[in-house]
């Protein structure tokens, strides 16, 4: 059965409804519909007063606010804008002198099985202490630190200790190339890069530390002056002098002075980070976030979404390279007072029942982790039985979680059945880089669930569906996703960029001021709860990884020596939810044997490995002697996406100059 089948028949059958039991509902925060809607209500009667209060409740302020949202250079929001804090101390400092002093932060599960754990006064101490080391090598509020980290509590204090002094970090996922690093290093203008010297997963030990010198010797990252490596493993690593300093040597020379380090308050709207991501160019964008309303909102999405309670252990498997390891690993969890468990590794290795081992073994009650990592341990348990999670002890979960694409409603399904026993309510967040953090989300002790939807925004999210010119759409008819209203933890510009910040997510047709999400939606009839039906616009989702089709199109034809010219589309994926599949003319002309043309999709592949990163890589590449174009010359790219899917072509192809080249891309190496 094809995949489109597959959706159909998905929402004809999606009349499942799963109400909070009772365990859901008993002492949650918001218990109920009722209470969901006298927030709901609250928010929209008074708008204002509402975050004010919220803010207020959920932030610890070194100078309180006076203005809660000043819309006066909109779509330039500003929230809480004459409020200052700090986000460190709102994570670590405010737990001083509670039980949560004592406590543990954070569990830290290593690649080869190895557990160590730090409490949050410990925590407290190594990012102080790391924050002086930044003091130390000249790094000041405001400037741009980029960490190219493994999953490891190091990288967490990393990102903690910029935000105690101010600077504004910029993390890269380490899975991305050399090049990717420079294009970041040099947008956001850092003066210094953290990182590793390896990374370990699945037993395997991976450069860092190379990547970052090749990157910076590709040109044109005169600013960075500094490069702390975390040593992970016990291999040498060629050092830069004057340069690169290993952590103990760093914090060695800070012998003899105070551990301790003033966290340094900031303004509300004082860049905390800024995050890359893929968009509907070739360059990534800079999506920054603010202190005030970020911090806030992670906090309080703890709370909501998760429901959290002081003796819950919560484990969301999001790298710290992505927004989700962000909010969800770096912040979310430490501003709530959580304990948490954070992963080196990954999921298979060294076998495919690592996460249902692990979740035993640390008693987790809150799993969080993405629909592509459930179907392939759904294909692994089915061909394994040692590996199914029925080996398992998993009764210590409470809430489970689902982040980053579309869950499909069989594996949505099978995780109810199989993970959480059909106890443990699912949270389906959607959400992206440029929120910050959930905007529409079941509430476990609230929602009743409906497999494959997000159900309906949080509190205060003014979300809705409408069409091009922005008017909404009634429920039923399918549209463009868009917030009305600004919220706290909202992109606040791109990075260098702002006009592209306006151009990309605040259409001039629908007036300038309406967040466009750039994901297709539709509600239902009943209920009116959401349904993300994908991106409206040239971004892939990839094992929920964002890819700009754009981005892989350039580094294709910067392979000046092969490619002519190349087009990008996605396909779906059993797995993956998305697949990358590349258009490709050859300028030697196409391959003339299998052979061939499998040799050179391998060196394709690995040029877009080096070019943007493994993630990237195409799964098909095929080969025409032109691509299909219109008249006026433009790709044909709906046709392409035909073509990918294996669909029978219904466009009109009459306009085709080389017909013959429909059977040529037919053909997938
Ligand atoms: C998709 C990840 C359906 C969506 C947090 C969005 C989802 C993009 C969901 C953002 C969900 C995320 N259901 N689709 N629950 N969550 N998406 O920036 O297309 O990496 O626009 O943020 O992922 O990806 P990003």
């Amino acid at each position: 059965m094809s995949n489109t089948n597959n959706n159909i028949e998905s929402v004809l059958v999606e009349n499942r409804v799963f109400p909070p039991d009772a365990r859901a509902l008993q002492g949650a925060r918001i218990s109920g519909m009722p209470a969901y809607e006298a927030l709901c209500a609250e928010a929209a009667a008074d708008f204002e007063g509402f975050w004010a209060r919220q803010a207020k409740e959920h932030v610890v302020w070194t100078q309180p606010f006076t203005r809660t949202l000043d819309e006066s250079n909109a779509p330039f929001y500003q929230w809480f804008d004459d409020g200052e804090l700090n986000v460190s101390a709102n994570c670590l400092d405010k737990h001083m002198g509670t039980p949560v002093e004592h406590k543990t932060a954070i569990v830290f599960e290593a690649d080869d099985g190895t557990v160590t754990k730090i409490s949050y006064r410990d925590l407290l101490g190594r990012v102080s202490q790391f924050a002086n080391v930044l003091k130390a090598e000249g790094i000041q509020k405001g400037d741009r630190v980029v960490i190219y980290m493994p999953m490891t509590i190091e990288g967490v204090i990393a990102m903690q200790a910029c935000a105690r002094i101010g600077a504004t970090h910029s993390v890269v996922f380490g899975g991305f190339s050399a090049k990717a690093l420079q294009e970041r290093i040099i947008d956001a203008g850092a003066v210094a890069v953290i990182t590793a010297n390896y990374q370990l997963r699945g037993g395997k030990e991976l450069p860092l530390k190379a990547i970052v010198d090749e990157g910076i010797a590709l040109g044109g990252c005169e600013s960075i002056k500094t490069v702390l490596v975390y040593e992970r493993t016990l291999s040498d690593w060629k050092r830069v002098e004057g340069r690169d300093k290993s952590f103990t040597e760093a914090l060695d020379a800070l012998e003899g002075q105070s551990h301790e380090c003033a966290p340094v308050p900031v303004g509300a709207e004082h860049p905390l980070f800024i995050l890359y991501t893929s968009g509907s160019t070739g360059k990534p964008k800079g999506v920054q976030h603010a202190s005030g309303g970020y911090l806030l909102w992670a906090k309080l999405t703890m709370d909501w979404t998760f429901d959290l309670r002081p003796d819950d252990v919560f484990w969301c498997t999001a790298d710290i390279g992505w927004i989700t390891g962000h909010t969800y690993v770096a912040y979310g969890p430490l501003a709530a007072g959580a304990t948490q468990v954070i992963f080196e590794g990954i999921p298979t290795f060294p076998h495919a029942g690592r996460f249902w081992q692990m979740i035993e073994q640390h008693k987790v009650s809150i799993f969080y982790t993405a629909p592509t990592a459930i179907r392939s341990l759904i294909k692994a348990a089915e061909s394994d039985e040692k590996v199914h999670p029925k080996n398992w002890d998993l009764s210590s979960l409470r809430i489970l979680g689902s982040v980053g694409e579309p869950i499909n409603p069989e594996a949505w399904m099978w995780y109810h059945r199989n993970i959480g026993h059909e106890k443990c309510p699912i949270v389906d967040t959607f959400w992206q880089t440029e929120t910050g953090g959930h905007v529409i989300t079941p509430l476990p002790g609230a929602t009743p669930l409906v497999p494959g939807s997000c159900t309906l925004p949080l509190p205060g999210i003014m979300a809705a569906i409408v069409d091009e010119t922005g008017k909404d759409l009634p429920h039923g008819a399918g549209g463009m996703l868009v917030i009305k209203r600004p919220w706290p933890s909202m992109i606040r510009t791109i990075w260098n960029d702002p006009e592209r910040f306006k151009k990309s997510y605040f259409p001039e047709e629908m007036g300038g001021t309406i967040y466009l999400a750039g994901d297709g939606a539709v509600r239902s009839e009943d209920r009116g709860y959401f349904r993300i039906t994908g991106r409206i616009d040239d971004v892939l989702n990839v094992s929920g990884h964002r890819l700009g089709t754009m981005e892989i199109e350039s580094a294709l034809v910067a392979k000046t020596d092969l490619v002519a010219e190349a087009a990008v589309v996605g396909r779906p994926d059993d797995v993956t939810g998305e697949a990358v599949c590349a258009f490709v003319v050859l300028k030697r002309g196409r391959p003339t044997s299998d052979e061939e043309a499998r040799k050179i999709a391998a060196e394709l592949r690995s040029w877009v490995a080096k070019e943007i990163g493994p993630i990237a890589k195409p799964k098909d590449i095929r080969f025409g002697e032109n691509l299909p174009k219109t008249r006026s010359g433009k790709i044909m790219r709906r046709l392409l996406r035909s073509i990918a899917k294996g669909e029978a072509i219904t466009q009109d192809t009459s306009t085709l100059e080389n017909p013959a080249i429909l059977e040529q891309l037919g053909q997938a190496y």
